[in-house]
């Protein structure tokens, strides 16, 4: 962080040679064939913004599916990487700081060696963690917290169900409602079991072998990133007055009515705020990012094809190279 007067002297500096940026653009509503790997202009921060390079940028399944009102649009909502450059009016920032966060849905994402954002949603990065640690945590993390305490309304003593307790969002949401002294259950198919135990569920179902509505009533929480039959089922085993949340599909409300219990589907935002303390805990080692893969950036189709493999725990990075063009 920097005071004003330094950020007015960085600003007022002519622009470095920076023109084209190496970039993937999703072209076509093809999923993961209308991703195409180009050179585009870098853009320039307006006021209030901040041209960040990117080191690391982390995926989500189904994402491809959200810009496509806006073709061409650069995917890749969370990051992590360097500030580059300014607009007017951010003074809080230094070039060279480093940063994380969640970019908003709205604009393009960070899937390039360059990503502009509003300068209100950067944290500070975890000391602590790499950069591809580190981007693998903001849209994931803040879904959970958001899901959990937001719109759950989850305290200690609660019980939760979480399902898809080994996934992005979910192995997060596990242990973020540990550590606020709530019981978790947790349900993952087999290959998420020891991953969704070390997040620190206290019981595990593997539902493709019990189904979890025959050993799990009474829950006042049950925060859903799976959808489908998971989610279809989830009414019976919540609590009168207890809620269901899923940021995976949007469940029925006729059902909720006739159980007594609200049921919600909300879109992460992103807050700056809530990332700090996630970034806290994170540094603390009490918050920890499960990496499944890590592809270069010019491979972004080939890891967007992997993110569609059904059963795969843990997060997605794309690894940005260090050299950008310039
Ligand atoms: N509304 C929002 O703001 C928001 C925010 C974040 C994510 N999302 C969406 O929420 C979902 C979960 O995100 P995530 O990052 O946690 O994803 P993820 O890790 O890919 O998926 C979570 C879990 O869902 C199951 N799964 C995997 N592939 C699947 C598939 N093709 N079809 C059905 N289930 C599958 C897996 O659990 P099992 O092994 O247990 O089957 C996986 O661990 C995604 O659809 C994502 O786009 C929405």
């Amino acid at each position: 962080m920097m005071s004003t007067n330094q950020g007015e002297e960085l600003r007022s500096q002519p622009d470095a040679a920076l023109t084209t940026m190496n970039a993937v653009r999703l072209h076509s509503a093809q999923g993961p064939a209308g991703l195409v790997y180009e050179q585009i202009p870098v853009p320039g921060p307006g006021p209030g913004e901040v041209l960040v390079r990117v080191r690391a940028a982390a995926i989500t399944r189904d994402e491809l599916d959200w810009p496509v009102d806006r073709l061409p649009a650069i995917p890749s909502y969370e990051f992590s990487g360097v500030v580059a450059r300014l607009g007017a009016g951010v003074s809080d920032l230094a070039t060279g700081d480093e940063v994380f966060a969640l970019s908003p849905f709205d604009r393009d994402g960070a899937a390039a060696e360059y990503i502009l954002v509003p300068a209100h949603v950067l944290a500070p990065k975890p000391h602590n963690l790499d950069y591809t640690q580190s981007a693998a945590i903001p849209l994931a993390a803040l879904s959970a917290w958001q899901g959990l305490f937001a719109h759950g309304g989850l305290t200690a003593g609660q019980r939760v169900l979480i399902h898809g307790a080994a996934g992005g969002v979910g192995s997060f949401a596990v242990q973020l409602a540990r550590q606020r002294g709530a019981e978790v259950i947790g349900t993952t198919s087999a290959a998420g079991l020891e991953m969704a135990r070390k997040a620190g569920a206290g019981q595990v179902i593997d539902y493709t072998v019990t189904p979890f509505e025959q050993i799990v009533g009474d829950v006042d929480l049950v925060f859903d990133t799976a959808g489908g039959e998971r989610l279809a089922r989830s009414h019976q085993v919540i609590r009168t007055g207890g809620r269901l949340v899923s940021v995976a599909a949007v469940p029925s409300q006729e059902s909720a009515a006739a159980r007594g219990i609200q049921a919600i589907f909300f879109v992460v935002s992103p807050n700056r705020a809530q990332l700090i303390e996630i970034g806290k805990l994170a540094d603390e080692g009490l918050l920890q990012p499960s990496i499944d893969q890590v592809f270069d950036l010019a491979d972004a189709r080939a890891a967007f094809e992997h993110s569609l493999h059904p059963h795969r725990p843990g997060k997605i990075v794309l690894r940005v190279s260090n050299t950008p063009h310039h």
